[in-house]
């Protein structure tokens, strides 16, 4: 095997090809389901609303793997997208909701020769079913679990959700913290925009909530959490924090020490999609602290798998190997080289 470092993406979306239907299993409307078009391509639909076009890539693993050997990819760890969590639903139903995408990972990473890695999803509505969900995937063989940035109006701060993460570190479960329910209304209808400015400001609040909260003191330091599309715009205003932080108690009540402290806590994925972003945001984490991930395959993520990393000018390759395999596998608490059929 050559000493090439793997390249492992961390941040990577499926969708199973079929699944129950779920509204008429429930007997509630507005499930997701899937609209194939018969050529590849399928319309994920939530009730009778488009909700995002997708391709094969999603559901087909032979056809994710010709993609990922395309550009180099040794390893893709994926999961389901959080439209498909559920949340809102009774506890139950969001339970058996994830049963049924945690094992539809689990069967399509046991037809990949190792080369896709799965987390699972929980009803994170209810903690400890939550928590009951997450130690039976493990046991089943994820590597950890995907959560939304909040529940309703409970951010990660809040105490169900901290004995979550606390569950989540004596399980020795990665999380992936995934902006979902964005801050949105009237005034961002159009264009996309709760996916270009109310995601990244999700993402902040998320890891705010933390920091200022003083989650940080309270939870396990062997907890390995990792806020995806590089940490939102956390890193582009941690100066404004730190200030605000030194400026006003009111800020700093709950928080004992500086916010920029607490960057050794936590990960972030490297989905900026500029050279300037990526080399703030390295400087703001350090180099132990960014990995590899593109949000394929979906139309938002980094469409040449790779290439902003590769391409980096001011990246030496020491750099680029802890971004593309070392710090994914700090996270992930494994060594992806021993067992993986990627060359
Ligand atoms: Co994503």
């Amino acid at each position: 095997m050559s000493a090439a470092p793997l390249i492992i993406d961390m941040h990577t979306h499926f969708f199973p090809e079929t699944w129950p239907d779920l509204a008429e299993k429930f007997g509630t409307p507005d499930w997701p389901w899937m609209k194939h078009h018969g050529d590849g391509t399928a319309t994920v639909m939530v009730g009778d609303k488009e909700f995002r076009p997708i391709y094969s890539a999603c559901w087909d693993v032979d056809k994710r793997l010709e993609e990922m050997d395309q550009y180099g990819i040794d390893i893709q760890v994926i999961c389901s997208t959080p439209v498909l969590f559920a949340t809102t639903r009774p506890a139950d139903q969001a339970a058996e909701c994830a049963h049924i995408f945690n094992d539809a990972a689990l069967e399509m990473c046991g037809r990949s020769s190792g080369r896709l890695l799965p987390l699972a999803q929980v009803p994170l509505q209810d903690i400890d079913t939550a928590c009951n969900v997450l130690s039976q995937a493990m046991k089943d063989g994820h590597l950890g679990v995907q959560i939304g940035n909040h529940v309703d109006d409970k951010d990660l701060d809040d105490e169900g959700l901290v004995t979550f993460l606390q569950h989540c570190a004596a399980e020795n479960a990665a999380v992936l913290v995934h902006p979902w329910d964005m801050l949105t209304g009237n005034r961002m209808k159009k264009y996309m925009l709760p996916w270009l400015v109310a995601m990244a400001a999700e993402t902040q609040l998320s890891i705010l909530s933390l920091i200022l909260s003083g989650a940080f003191e309270r939870i396990d330091k062997s907890l390995r959490i990792c806020f995806a599309h590089g940490g939102g715009s956390f890193a582009y205003l941690l100066g404004r924090v730190d200030n605000a932080w030194k400026e006003r108690d009111i800020v700093r009540v709950d928080c004992p020490n500086l916010p920029s402290s607490y960057v050794d806590r936590f990960f972030v994925d490297s989905a900026v999609f500029d050279h300037g972003a990526l080399d703030l945001l390295i400087d703001v984490m350090g180099e132990e602290r960014v990995m590899f991930g593109t949000d394929y395959p979906f139309p938002l993520g980094e469409i040449k798998m790779g290439e902003l990393i590769r391409t980096a000018p001011k990246l030496n390759e020491q750099t680029k190997a802890k971004l593309f395999s070392q710090n994914a596998e700090s996270w992930l608490a494994t060594d992806l080289r021993e067992g993986s059929a990627a060359e």
